[in-house]
């Protein structure tokens, strides 16, 4: 199955310069008690708070960080809202992947004229910490991108938004940043959405999963992965492929009513920790029988963790040309089968654990058995 391609080449001039991942906004229904869980089960510490308070009378927002992770949930405060009707049709989701830049007005300006759709025209907002210029434009469903230059800041988040502390004793767990944001497209859009990274944003292709890569007895998809030019963004683009069954792609377009961000990788350098944290607050995992590790070993060679614990922690293992990675997927974190989380934990592997698509894959089709959408 040597399908995949993988082009590591660098980019020599990067026409789309970024610094890294800013921010990334949920819409949420609740996202009072949204940030109580982010809180108490990822261990984010609360930082800055804008609503009623702070005089934003349509909604209120919670911006929660764990290092390099900055997450913003926010809820509105009527249903005629634009937040209300999104969470209305997808259910507690991604509005804005937020990518932290030098300029915003010229990153907005160069997507503008290379075709990109406008979400919101740059502007630069004010306090008497200094100001902060944002401007967003169209990615697929009804996700954004906006971009940030906070250069000229230094409060808590932004203009509007004021400091305030997690009112419980959060304890972090060992969240770093964000790997990688995977997008949900309809069958027939991936390619679209590639072209749109490549020649708006100034993305090059990094690999190519066809559904013979990504494929079970029952379901297949096809994925393509972006990246920037530094690499520190990275976005698979995944669409639905032909199987017996409806693949988890198609159950995510059903219930999100649409192309999303389907799930969030964030990286810890200490994955048996984490993850031993976040199942004693009660996020659940995907499980791989164990069957899995009885050929892990012969797959991936010596590792410098203890099997043992990996194994019982099911999380899963594979190698590339530059090393191994270690992963786990959490099952969805609200109510829709939606968006899920990705732990990570690199040592010196740079893909996206392909040796490990078929397990996983068949630990989705399990829990979609469960639910009745297989
Ligand atoms: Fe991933």
């Amino acid at each position: 199955m040597q399908t995949a391609t993988q082009d590591i080449t660098p980019q020599i001039s990067d026409t789309f310069p970024i610094n890294g991942t800013d921010y990334i906004e949920f819409y949420c229904g609740n996202a009072k008690q949204s940030a109580i869980y982010y809180q108490n089960a990822f261990g984010f510490k609360l930082v800055a708070y804008c609503g009623p308070e702070t005089g934003v009378r349509d909604r209120a927002s919670y911006v929660l960080q764990q290092d390099k992770i900055r997450l913003v949930l926010t809820s509105a405060m009527s249903p005629e809202h634009e937040i209300s009707q999104h969470v209305l049709r997808h259910g507690d989701g991604v509005k804005v992947l937020a990518l932290w830049v030098d300029d915003a007005e010229n990153a907005y300006q160069t997507a503008m004229e290379r075709g990109a759709v406008s979400a919101r025209e740059p502007e630069t907002l004010k306090d008497e910490f200094g100001e902060v210029t944002i401007a967003s434009i169209h990615t697929y469903g009804d996700t954004w991108h906006t971009f940030v230059d906070r250069s000229k800041y230094n409060g808590p988040f932004m203009p509007g938004y004021m400091a305030k502390e997690s009112p419980i004793d959060v304890k972090p767990i060992g969240l770093k940043y964000v790997d990688h944001c995977v997008g949900n497209v309809e069958l027939g859009d991936m390619n679209r959405w590639v072209k749109f990274y490549q020649e708006v944003m100034g993305f090059k292709l990094l690999i190519t999963f066809d559904d013979k890569d990504i494929s079970t007895e029952y379901t297949a998809l096809m994925s393509k992965v972006v990246s920037n030019g530094n690499g520190y963004i990275k976005f698979p683009i995944n669409e639905p492929a032909k199987g017996k069954k409806k693949s988890q792609i198609e159950e995510y377009i059903e219930y999100y009513r649409g192309a999303g961000v389907q799930h969030i990788a964030v990286a810890t350098d200490d994955i048996l920790y984490t993850v031993d944290q976040l199942r004693k607050r009660g996020v659940e995992f995907l499980y791989v029988p164990e069957t899995y590790y009885e050929t892990v070993e012969a797959r991936v060679g010596k590792i410098k963790e203890d099997m043992n614990e990996i194994k019982r922690q099911n999380i899963l293992v594979d190698r590339d040309e530059d090393g191994y990675l270690l992963q786990i997927f959490t099952k969805p974190v609200q109510d829709r089968p939606t968006v899920f989380y990705e732990i990570i934990q690199r040592a010196g592997a740079k893909s996206f654990g392909k040796g490990n698509f078929k397990a996983l894959f068949e630990a989705i089709e399990r829990e979609q058995e469960v639910r009745g959408t297989l």
